[in-house]
């Protein structure tokens, strides 16, 4: 296990045998064991999708891993579990539905079921429309402890006759009254992807499975508050850890591979640079 990313005294905090704000190169499954039950507020995490990507044969157990987040969770706290399927002679593997009935096999409510989607993809298909999104369940260990909801600008605004005491009878009465300003995000959230889209770190895309800081940053701040601990246990380029960062998170990412580990380290390190 090695620790590379070396923060300030003030800063020095540990949970278990981890040192926060730090990620480790460590298999997640060994390394959560070494975390105490309830510790962890929010994870944000992007698992490997099949068999799409070979990260150097490292193996991967959804379950163990599903078991361990459910432990280390603290109740009330949110799992974001971002995955797409792979598609093998015309079948989707639907690996994802599996995964998500068994993390509420194992006690997780499925807060939500929210849709990732790519303002561009080069994802073609000559037989079917292009895909163009991932999944991103909402795992709730309880009742949520946070939400915090992003809010988007309406599209009218100004005075309007609204309907108002809407009755069992089904008659409504409409009053004059001013439409609102800004309304709740649906579900569906869509980014760009790719550099200047995902993100203006080249260096990210050393790795090839990267989720875009916004999609990070934006769950960071739904689900959780200043200081909360963020954890991601499979950080891959360190997306969720920078953004936790950015955003006066505590984290704590964990990655299997020591070249990603690295990488993300090196990341992190060039937002320090950039933030003093
Ligand atoms: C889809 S990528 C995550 C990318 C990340 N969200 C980002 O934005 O950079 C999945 C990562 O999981 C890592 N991984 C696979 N099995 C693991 C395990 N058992 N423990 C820790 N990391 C693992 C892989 O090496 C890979 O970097």
């Amino acid at each position: 296990m090695y620790v590379y990313l070396h923060t300030k005294s003030s800063e020095h905090m540990t949970i278990g045998n981890f040192e926060l704000n730090n990620i480790y190169n460590i298999d997640c499954v060994e390394g959560m064991k070494l975390l105490p039950d309830n510790c962890i507020d929010l994870v944000i995490t992007s698992p490997p999708y099949d068999d799409l990507r070979d990260y150097n044969g490292y193996k991967f157990d959804y379950q163990k891993i599903a078991n361990q987040l459910y432990r280390v969770i603290k109740e009330g706290g949110i799992v974001v579990w971002i995955v797409g399927d792979k598609i093998k002679n015309g079948n989707k593997s639907l690996t994802s539905f599996k995964q998500a009935l068994f993390f509420q096999e194992i006690g997780f409510n499925v807060h939500d079921v929210m849709i990732y989607q790519k303002k561009n993809t080069p994802f073609m298909r000559l037989n079917a429309y292009t895909n163009c999104y991932e999944f991103m369940f909402i795992f709730a260990k309880g009742k949520p402890n946070t939400f915090n909801p992003l809010k988007t600008k309406t599209v009218r605004n100004g005075v309007e006759k609204l309907v108002a005491n809407k009755k069992s009878d089904g008659i409504n009465k409409k009053v004059v009254g001013e439409l609102k300003k800004e309304k709740t995000l649906t579900n569906i959230w869509d980014y760009a992807v790719g550099l200047g889209g995902s993100t203006n770190d080249k260096i990210a895309f050393e790795h090839t499975a990267i989720f875009p800081e916004k999609l990070a940053n934006d769950h960071i701040m739904s689900w959780t508050n200043e200081n909360d601990i963020v954890f991601d246990p499979m950080s891959g380029s360190g997306t969720t850890c920078k953004m936790a960062k950015i955003n006066n998170r505590k984290f704590l990412g964990m990655e299997i591979s020591k070249e990603y580990t690295e990488l993300s380290i090196k990341r992190l390190k060039l937002l320090e640079h950039q933030l003093f």
